[in-house]
């Protein structure tokens, strides 16, 4: 069973979404990304280590909205989705009214065909409207039962579906309705990956001081310093956001566990209890970021009251619920996320086109880092799918999803769990898909697979954007022990691309073995073939293989390469270099030594291979062959790794060899130049 989170795209939906999986629970997402990024759902994902089905719908759509429960069965909804920005309420009420009282009641009516009658809706204290007009203070801490007048066409639409919800259960006594009224949420998820990201100019106090902080905003405008508190400035009651994320699990499991025909429609504030005033919150922040931000009183905001805390005594007893996060940990939270993405989701640079109509699990992900170089990578494999210097194209790539899926050359992609052969597959129980062997991790390699993600970030100083992938593959996949993580990590720069992989064994077996490469088939030259390339390598040394399993003997002999001359022997070979150690299972320590220079004399371009790993497979695929897109010899590849079966010779075992609580580690970097 599933839990429908519409709106989970958002800020708190994100949020929420990621504590629900860790409770335990399936989720879907229905978001239209009105106001969010797909970008947050990639994050989420990340985060999980798993994959969250979304939806890219608006809930006022019925037909669409149905196909959610047609596919899914689901338990409950958890309904976040609305416009929320109080001011903007004033200006196009009817926008408000639609979107947010029109879609909710599109949701019950799909929600009540498909007998789906528990809802925890986002209601917010913006309903109680100004409590300061009882006078004397009977209602601060504001308790559930205190009066609704809210004051503006925002709060109005809260307080109109809360009435919509409550006469639904009134005719219908089945509804299981939680009112989560929130005072004001902030922070961020303390991995730094999602966050709020307010589109245009921030109306709240924290998104906007963030900005302030990371030089997006001159200064923050305190509004009003005349208020009866004691610094003159107003209370509000701040919670963050994994708090209030929280919250929604436990009127989740409060609607769970009432009885089967036990219907039920209760009011919740969450809040802390405790007050703070703005400079309060203020000097918090500045604390945290370690200098005192610019700032200036200014006059009173218009609506703004004294004192919004809330009485959170029913949730604290009912719900089991409090607050354990203070606004030390939301600004820290905060911080860490404004630092990590200082333009939010929005990296400038960066664009993304999905590969298949309804599923974006798999997206085509391009960097543009300047005229002259740009990079596209996808989530399957996350195989480099298009690399572009001086606009000619570098590297082999297709266009569609089902052009990878048709072809077995690893065109591009990441090769896990184990690259290169492992002989007598058989006997270590593997996959086997060549003569006996495994070959690039077997017959549902780390290539066929869709890795989540990416994390996108931007370095301006560097001019440098970084996309980390992460691929969770589980215990005995292709018959590999243990489950592992992996992170596949490209920092493209100007010219270059740099891969590092981290690897860890997260359960299920005490050791595992792995050996990662990419499989990017590279061409320089002005046509579709590499004849012409010139090849300068840092070693001579390569594995001696058997000619016809092309395992290694185990001895190291001489090999000179200096090109691929026009109708030469193809090469298949292992290169070593000695003086790296074959013990470390992590490389990255190493300085990325330069292993081979390609140059062609039409093109004028270079391509230079660094690695920190101890050989690399030169291959110059003379069996390559996809009809009417790459005929043999189109591209070379340069995969850098551990040598050839490694895992079956006692020498060189070490450095596949993962046990748990290490990791596994190597650098390659990829970089293109004019001679
Ligand atoms: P948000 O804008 O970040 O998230 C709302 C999400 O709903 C967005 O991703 C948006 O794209 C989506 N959405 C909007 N209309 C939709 C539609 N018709 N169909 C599908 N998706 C739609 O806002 P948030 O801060 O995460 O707020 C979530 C909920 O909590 C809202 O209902 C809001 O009113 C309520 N709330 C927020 C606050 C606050 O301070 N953030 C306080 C009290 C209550
Ligand atoms: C506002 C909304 C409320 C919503 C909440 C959370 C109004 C009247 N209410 O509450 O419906 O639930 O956001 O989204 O808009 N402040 C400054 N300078 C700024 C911004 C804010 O001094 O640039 C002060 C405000 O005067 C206020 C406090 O900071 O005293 C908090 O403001 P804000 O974050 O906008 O939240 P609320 O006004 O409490």
């Amino acid at each position: 069973m599933y839990i429908l989170v519409t709106g989970g795209a958002g800020y708190i939906g994100s949020h929420t979404v990621v504590e629900l999986i860790n409770h335990g629970y399936k989720v879907v997402i229905a978001d239209n990304l009105y106001n969010s990024s797909f970008d947050a759902v990639a994050r989420i994902e990340f985060i999980v280590k798993q994959h969250v089905p979304f939806f890219n719908v608006d809930i006022r759509d019925k037909e669409q909205l149905s196909k959610i429960f047609e596919t899914y069965e689901i338990s409950s909804v958890i309904h976040f989705a609305a416009l929320k920005a109080v001011g903007e309420s004033t200006k196009i009420p009817l926008k408000y009214y639609d979107n947010n009282v029109n879609g909710t009641i599109k949701l019950l009516e799909v929600m009540d065909q498909y007998n789906v009658k528990n809802i925890v809706f986002s209601s917010s204290a913006t309903v109680y409207g100004d409590v300061t007009r009882f006078g004397d203070n009977s209602m601060i801490p504001i308790p559930e039962h205190c009066p609704n007048d809210p004051t503006n066409p925002y709060g109005k639409t809260k307080y109109v579906i809360e009435n919509i919800l409550h006469d639904v259960y009134n005719s219908d006594n089945k509804w299981k309705t939680a009112i989560l009224r929130y005072f004001n949420p902030i922070g961020a998820h303390p991995s730094g990956l999602i966050g709020e990201d307010p589109l245009g100019i921030p109306q709240n106090l924290l998104p906007y001081l963030a900005q302030v902080a990371i030089g997006r905003r001159d200064k923050l405008s305190i509004f009003g310093n005349d208020y009866n508190s004691h610094d003159g400035t107003p209370i509000r009651d701040y919670i963050h956001v994994i708090d209030l994320a929280k919250g929604h699990i436990a009127a989740l499991e409060y609607l769970h566990n009432l009885q089967n025909d036990q219907g039920l429609f209760r009011e919740w504030n969450l809040g802390s209890g405790k007050g703070s005033t703005v400079f309060d919150v203020y000097h918090a922040f500045c604390k945290v970021v370690g200098r005192e931000l610019p700032h200036e009183v200014v006059g009173r905001r218009d609506g703004d009251v004294l004192d919004l805390t809330a009485n959170p005594k029913r949730a604290n007893e009912e719900l089991k619920w409090k607050t354990h996060l203070t606004i030390d940990d939301a600004c820290k939270d905060l911080w860490k996320w404004t630092v990590d993405n200082p333009s939010g989701y929005n990296i400038d640079n960066y664009s993304w086109k999905a590969l298949s109509a309804n599923d974006l699990s798999n997206r085509s992900h391009t960097i543009k880092v300047d005229d002259t170089f740009k990079v596209s990578i996808m989530n399957l494999g996350a195989t480099i799918q298009n690399v572009t210097y001086k606009d000619a194209p570098v590297a082999l790539g297709f266009v569609t999803e089902q052009e990878y899926k048709n072809q077995s050359f690893y065109i591009g992609a990441t090769v896990g769990r184990y690259a290169n052969r492992i002989s007598e597959a058989e006997k270590l129980k593997l996959s086997v898909n060549e003569n006996g062997n495994t070959l690039h991790g077997g017959k549902f390699g780390f290539d066929k697979k869709d890795f989540l993600g990416p994390v996108v970030k931007r370095n301006k100083k560097e001019n440098s954007t970084t996309l980390e992938f992460y691929l969770l593959d589980p215990h005995l996949e292709n018959g590999f022990p243990g489950d592992l993580g992996t992170l596949v990590k490209y920092t493209i720069a100007s010219g270059s691309i740099e891969i590092e992989y981290e690897s860890e064994l997260l359960g299920k077996a005490d050791e595992t073995f792995l050996n990662l490469t990419n499989h990017s088939y590279w061409n320089i030259s002005t046509g579709s073939s590499i004849d012409g390339t010139k090849i300068k390598m840092a070693t001579n040394k390569a594995l001696e293989v058997d000619s016809k399993s092309l395992l290694p003997t185990g001895k190291i002999v001489d090999r000179e390469v200096t090109g691929f001359a026009k109708g030469s022997a193809g090469i298949d070979t292992c290169f070593v270099l000695e003086q790296q150690s074959v013990q470390s299972v992590d490389t990255r320590s190493n300085e990325l030594q330069t292993v081979l220079e390609a140059t062609h004399p039409d093109s004028k371009v270079k391509l230079v291979v660094q690695t920190t790993e101890p050989s690399f497979q030169l291959y110059t695929a003379d069996h390559l062959d996809v009809p009417g897109k790459f005929g043999p010899r189109g591209g070379f590849c340069v995969e850098s790794g551990r040598y050839i079966d490694a895992i079956n010779q006692e020498s060189w075992k070490k450095s596949v060899i993962l046990p748990k609580g290490e990791t596994y580690g190597s650098k390659t970097k990829y970089a293109f130049e004019s001679v």
